[in-house]
């Protein structure tokens, strides 16, 4: 995802609109270094996208977008990088929250949001609560996402429904 600014004048005419985008929040480092900023300014621009992209998306009437932000392989950064994106994180459900509920936004999440630390997943769990019934626009966020740790949940929860006797193997 390119974090510029300068490239995101797409609010102009309505494209012929798909029913899901899915975006992989990518290059913010590279996109920082590539101005000699830090890149923890790269992940600042990148969250602030985020929330223009979102006013674009819900302006369009998309129905599901998916957000993939923080992924398993990522909890392997630096501990000081990791903290920082959980504070903007945060930061962003804070600063949208009333504008997220305003423009009947569902926020969801998908990944291992158990191993967020406690002062986001608080938040997080309880602005998806609040907007549960708002049928605007799907907002997932992926976090703790990962490819291999989705098949092993799709195949626990296969395997439940098995034991359970629901489900022929
Ligand atoms: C990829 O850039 C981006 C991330 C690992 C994190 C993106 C997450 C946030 C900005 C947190 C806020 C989230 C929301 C939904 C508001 P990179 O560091 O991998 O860049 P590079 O590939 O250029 O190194």
């Amino acid at each position: 995802m390119n974090p510029s600014p300068e490239a995101m004048h797409i609010h102009e005419a309505p494209p012929p609109v798909p029913q899901h985008l899915a975006l992989i929040m990518d290059g913010n480092g590279r996109w920082a270094e590539e101005r000699g900023l830090s890149r923890a300014e790269g992940h600042r621009v990148g969250a602030e996208v985020v929330n223009r992209i979102v006013r674009v998306c819900r302006s369009w009437g998309l129905k599901h977008l998916t957000l993939y932000a923080f992924s398993e392989q990522n909890w392997g950064r630096p501990e000081g990088e990791v903290k920082a994106l959980m504070a903007l994180l945060l930061q962003y459900l804070t600063d949208q929250r009333q504008d997220i509920l305003e423009r009947r936004i569902q926020l969801r999440a998908i990944g291992n949001i158990d191993k967020l630390p406690l002062w986001v997943r608080a938040p997080l769990k309880l602005l998806i609560k609040e907007s549960k019934e708002a049928r605007g626009m799907t907002l997932n966020l992926a976090l703790s996402y990962g490819g291999r740790e989705e098949l092993l949940r799709a195949i626990q929860a296969l395997a439940e429904d098995v034991r359970a006797g629901d489900l022929d193997p």
